[in-house]
């Protein structure tokens, strides 16, 4: 069994990712199984096999503490993360090759709060990658890429976990802008060229000194770029991901 984390900023594509790369893991034959871990999703567009609103109930949560949303997002996921014993029996049980875990919309709730590190390191004990999702809508100018390039940094200094970057929605931006953001992932150089023909200034001076160090830590991490509504690209994720994890026992099948 393969873990495999989808995770991004708020409306980045996760659950839709999560939707196209489970039919296409079906197709391709494999088992597979999904995880909701976002107590306020509302709708999601796909059947969750394990879904966090069962083990709590965020609207009670936020009436009965007298809570705003983002604090009763807080306590539901600290108090989901507290049946996590119950949570590993429950995706052990479903025998997949493959469990994709669509994470909350709030990033910071999974990536960067103690409840999200401790749950990545209990399913440590299978093979786990986290795909993050790169949202091009919101990365188009060079200090947004910058900025994007240092979340992604974060939330793999803070969980850990073997890193595939996706540049999502790809049918949704216009072409240049997919060349730009492809032309920064591969060259510093040419980030850093762009990022001086933005003007002087200290603003300036800080992203080129980050995107140097950032983009060194982020040639780790294989970029893919997909859509998941036209359903493209999900090979090539596929393809990274059991390079990073290798193949389920089934994957001969
Ligand atoms: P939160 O959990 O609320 O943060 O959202 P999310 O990251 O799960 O994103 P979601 O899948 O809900 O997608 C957000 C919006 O982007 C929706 O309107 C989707 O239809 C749209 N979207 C997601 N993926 C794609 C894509 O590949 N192409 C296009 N055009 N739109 C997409």
């Amino acid at each position: 069994m393969r873990i495999v984390y989808l995770v991004g900023t708020a409306g980045s594509g996760k659950s839709s990712l999560t939707a196209a790369y489970t039919d296409w893991l079906k197709s391709n034959e494999q088992i597979v199984a999904t995880v909701n871990l976002d107590p306020a999703a509302a709708i999601l567009p796909y059947e969750p096999d394990i879904d966090i609103r069962e083990y709590i109930d965020f609207e009670k949560t936020m009436l009965s503490h007298q809570l705003g949303p983002n604090a009763a997002l807080i306590r539901s996921f600290r108090e989901a993360v507290r049946e996590i014993e119950n949570l590993i029996d429950d995706v052990a049980e479903l025998r997949a090759d493959y469990v994709l875990v669509d994470t909350p919309g709030q990033l910071e709730l999974f990536a960067f709060r103690r409840e999200g590190r401790e749950l990545v390191k209990v399913f440590k004990r299978f093979p786990s990658v986290l795909v993050y999702l790169l949202d091009p809508v919101t990365s188009h100018s060079t200090r947004l890429f910058a900025a994007s390039l240092f979340l992604t940094t974060s939330v793999y200094f803070s969980l850990d976990l073997q890193t595939i970057i996706a540049v999502t929605k790809i049918d949704a931006v216009p072409r240049r802008v997919l060349r730009r953001i492809k032309r920064w992932i591969n060259s510093q150089e040419a980030l850093e060229v762009d990022i001086e023909s933005k003007g002087g200034g200290v603003q300036m001076l800080i992203t080129r000194d980050l995107v140097q160090t950032m983009h060194e830590i982020g040639r780790m991490f294989p970029v893919i770029m997909l859509s998941a509504k036209k359903m493209l690209g999900l090979g090539a994720l596929h393809a990274e991901i059991t390079k990073m994890v290798g193949e389920g026992e089934y994957e001969l099948r």
